[in-house]
């Protein structure tokens, strides 16, 4: 497995690997949930493909300087999940390397970024959206892999796709979850014990509240799940249409139930799928 740390690197290593070429985009911090992204890129990629995963904790989609200082950065065991799983090249650009001191163009998203995490992270979509247009651009993938647990990110990368008309293969992974149902996430290592043990309340709440018979009844069923954490702190909680990702009024079509929740400055998300209903 070969590492690459910048881009006059990377294009030179992967000139001499084959097609298809599938990403994972990442920022680090792997964990089983990466792991069976790049289990899920080998397989796509065949024997002779190319599986590269990328290394970046991206600083224009943090709107919090603290968490960008304090999100962890844990390379060596990271690059050895790479070679275990099958990863022929790594590549781990630094921040100069990616953005220039004047850069002045932007990936703007304004539709589905004003929802859920959206709202609260001012900008964050759009530093993710900026960097993985570059990261196609310097890998010129044909596929990658994203991992559906960050639904309001997949979903906006495949419009940023759609409306670009870019041509790179979107492919997801269901989420992946620790034995008692807290998605997998960096995050989750730098929480407390005490919170940790409080945290499978948030799939509790989302899963119990899903069999409402209203949006407003889902929501107050989930919320007092939620609230009665002596620990989290609800960032948003809320029922969207799961194409628009717009608030959702009814249970006709399908719907999201979603939310963010504070355990300290951890900040945890999840969703569950909601069937309409007849
Ligand atoms: O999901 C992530 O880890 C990041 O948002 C991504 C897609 C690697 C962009 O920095």
């Amino acid at each position: 497995m070969w590492l690459a740390n910048t881009k006059a690197d990377l294009r030179a290593r992967l000139s001499s690997e084959k097609a298809p070429v599938i990403l994972v985009p990442t920022m680090g911090a792997l964990h089983p949930g990466h792991a069976s992204l790049i289990d899920l890129a080998r397989i796509k990629a065949g024997a002779n493909g190319t599986v590269l995963v990328s290394i970046f904790v991206n600083p224009i989609q943090f709107d919090r300087a603290e968490d960008l200082e304090s999100y962890p950065r844990t390379l060596e065991p990271d690059l050895a999940i790479c070679n275990e799983h099958g990863a022929d090249g790594v590549f781990v650009p630094k921040g100069g390397e990616m953005y220039f001191p004047d850069r002045s163009v932007t990936i703007i998203e304004n539709n589905l970024a004003n929802h859920l995490c959206g709202t609260t992270r001012p900008g964050h979509f759009d530093g993710v959206c900026t960097v993985v247009l570059k990261l196609f651009n310097l890998t010129r993938c044909d596929a990658a892999v994203f991992g559906e647990k960050d639904f309001q990110q997949l979903a906006i990368i495949r419009r940023m796709l759609r409306d670009l008309d870019l041509e790179t293969e979107i492919i997801s992974h269901p989420t992946i979850r620790e034995p008692d149902g807290l998605a997998m996430s960096s995050r989750n290592r730098r929480l407390t014990l005490e919170h940790r043990a409080d945290t499978p309340r948030i799939l509790r709440a989302l899963e119990s509240a899903s069999t409402g018979n209203t949006p407003q009844q889902i929501l107050s069923d989930a919320r007092d799940i939620l609230e009665e954490s002596p620990f989290g702190k609800i960032d948003y909680l809320s029922l969207v249409d799961a194409e628009t990702l717009a608030p959702a009024e009814t249970l006709s079509s399908p719907t999201v139930l979603a939310c963010a929740v504070f355990y300290g400055n951890i900040r945890l998300i999840d969703h569950v799928d909601i069937s309409p209903r007849a």
